[in-house]
C-alpha cells in the first residue's frame, strides 16, 4: 500500500477500551464469516446477530453487498480492488471491536493472505468461520442470478467461476450449510463463543 499520510501523531483517548467493555458488559471481538457467493454467509451472519441481539448482546453486522453501496462503492472486483475492500474493512472493524461492539463481517474475502493480515491486525479478537458449502450447490441457490452472469461471461472475475477462492488453513469454525440448518450453524457458533469466554 502508497502510504501518503506523514506528520500525523497517534491521540490516546482518555475513554479506552476496557472502560467501554465494562460498561456494556461484553468483550469487543470480530466474528468474520468468508466464503463463496450464495454459501450462506449472510444469512447465517444475519441470524447469529439476532441470537446475540436477543440476549442483550450490542452487535454490529458488516456484509459485503451493504459496504460495496458506500465506503467501498469506488472498488469493483479485480485482485486489486479485494484487497483494498478487504483492507479498509479490517480497520473499520478493528476500530468497533475498540468499541467494545461484538463485530460480525460477512465477505467472500478469497485471499487466504488478505485474511491472515485481519488475523494479525486483530490477534485473539478474530475468529474465522468458514462457510463450507460446494460451489454446485453455491450456484444452484443464484439467489441474485449472478452466478447464472458469470457463466455467461457477463460479469468478469467472478470467485470460484474465473477468479479463485483459497481454502481457510486453520479457521477456528468451520460450519456446513449444505447439510445443516441455520439454527445448526448458528448453535455451533455460539458454543463456541461461550467456550472462548470461559477460557
Ligand atoms: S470480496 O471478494 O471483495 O470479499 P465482497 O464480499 O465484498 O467480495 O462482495 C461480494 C458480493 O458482490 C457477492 O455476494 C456478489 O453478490 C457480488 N459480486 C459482484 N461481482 C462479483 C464477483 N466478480 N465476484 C464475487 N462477488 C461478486
Amino acid at each position: 500500500m502508497n502510504v501518503k499520510s506523514t506528520n500525523i501523531e497517534w491521540h490516546k483517548t482518555l475513554v479506552n477500551r476496557e472502560m467501554r467493555e465494562k460498561l456494556l458488559h461484553q468483550k469487543g471481538m470480530l466474528i468474520w464469516f468468508t466464503g463463496l457467493s450464495g454459501s450462506g454467509k449472510s444469512t447465517i451472519a444475519s441470524a447469529l446477530e439476532t441470537r446475540l441481539h436477543d440476549i442483550g448482546r450490542l452487535t454490529y453486522l458488516l456484509d459485503g453487498d451493504n459496504v460495496r453501496y458506500g465506503l467501498n462503492s469506488n472498488l469493483g472486483f479485480t485482485k486489486e480492488d479485494r484487497v483494498e475492500n478487504i483492507r479498509r474493512i479490517s480497520e473499520v472493524c478493528k476500530l468497533f471491536v475498540d468499541s467494545g461492539i461484538i463485530t460480525i463481517a460477512a465477505f467472500v474475502s478469497p485471499f487466504k493472505a488478505d485474511r491472515n493480515k485481519i488475523r494479525n491486525l486483530l490477534g485473539k479478537d478474530f475468529i474465522e468461520v468458514y462457510v463450507d458449502c460446494p460451489l454446485e450447490v453455491c450456484e444452484s441457490r443464484d439467489p441474485k442470478g449472478i452466478y447464472k452472469k458469470a457463466r455467461k461471461g457477463e460479469i468478469k472475475n467472478f470467485t470460484g467461476i474465473d477468479s479463485p477462492y483459497e481454502l481457510p488453513d486453520n479457521p477456528e469454525i468451520v460450519i456446513y450449510t449444505q447439510s445443516n440448518s441455520t439454527e445448526q450453524c448458528v448453535n455451533k457458533i455460539l458454543n463456541f463463543l461461550s467456550c472462548k469466554r470461559q477460557e
